[in-house]
């Protein structure tokens, strides 16, 4: 198991917003989580990546307990993610958002974030060597995510599927293990939503990922899912493939019954 949590529970004053959940997320593999609005399932990444402390319970990645570490050191153990909001910055090009989330989340020098979100030319980096490093990077991950020909476009002039793409890209700078994507077709139209489906698929393969992924889209989650879990209201009402999901009561009540 890469990651793994035991009796995860997350408390806002009286709501239990995750209760005791148990997950378990082989490496390699394509978990996801489901689940009707407010089920518990953005929390639970929240946890995972240090966003929140939980209430009560435990967060192993691999053996290493990171039970309430802060975002920064989840980044720099393997973990990434992206928003259910896309959260660019709109107004960089596609090439400086890629750039400046290796900067901010993989270096230990500040001031050298500050010289690239200032906007100063590379050779003044105190760093130029590490400053080549990361360029040659960016241009090489945008390569293989099909953005190249959109490096220099502003990130809020792309169409809305690219733009999910590019968050994409922002997350897998900091050369995770392990992507987070909390529901990456949201707003997308069903051909952009269908092309994701391959595309979450390839980038597994490519960049040797587990991936856990939230999403409402059914016809995704069903197909490159391995192993799904059920959430409602904090709780994990089931757990299973696909095919067992689709079949079980409980989940077509509480979530295919009223969206399908
Ligand atoms: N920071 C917070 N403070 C108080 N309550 C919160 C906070 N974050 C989440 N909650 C509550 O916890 C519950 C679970 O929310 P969460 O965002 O995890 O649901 P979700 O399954 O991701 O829903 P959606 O599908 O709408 O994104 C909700 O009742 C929500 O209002
Ligand atoms: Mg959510």
């Amino acid at each position: 198991m890469i990651l793994r949590t035991e009796d995860l529970t997350m408390q806002f004053g009286g709501v239990t917003a995750v209760d005791a959940f148990n997950l378990r997320v082989p490496e390699g593999e394509i978990i996801s989580i489901i689940g009707p609005n407010g089920a518990g399932k953005t929390t639970v990444f929240n946890m995972i990546t240090g966003t929140y402390a939980p209430t009560k319970g435990k967060i192993f990645f691999g053996d290493k307990d990171i039970t309430a570490k802060n975002p920064s050191q989840i980044t720099k153990a393997g973990i990434a993610r992206t928003f259910q909001n896309i959260r660019l910055f709109k107004d960089l090009t596609v090439f400086e958002n890629v750039i400046i989330a290796k900067h901010l989340h993989l270096k230990s020098n500040w001031l050298q974030s500050m010289f690239r979100i200032s906007g100063l030319p590379s050779w003044l980096s105190p760093y130029p060597a590490e400053e080549q490093r990361f360029q040659e990077e960016t241009e090489e991950l945008l390569e293989k995510l099909e953005l190249s020909d959109q490096k220099d476009a502003v990130s809020s002039s792309l169409p809305y599927g690219r733009q999910r793409r590019l968050e994409i890209a922002r997350a897998l700078a900091t050369q995770p293990k392990l992507l987070l994507l909390d529901e990456p077709a949201a707003g997308m139209n069903p051909q952009e939503t269908q092309e994701l489906s391959s595309f979450i698929e390839r980038l597994r393969g490519e960049f040797n990922l587990t991936i856990l992924l939230i999403e409402h889209h059914m016809d995704l989650v069903m197909d490159i899912s391995k192993h799904i879990y059920v959430m409602e209201f904090g709780l994990n009402i089931a757990e299973g493939a696909p095919t067992e999901i689709q079949e079980n009561p409980k989940v077509i009540e509480a979530y295919l019954g009223s969206d399908d």
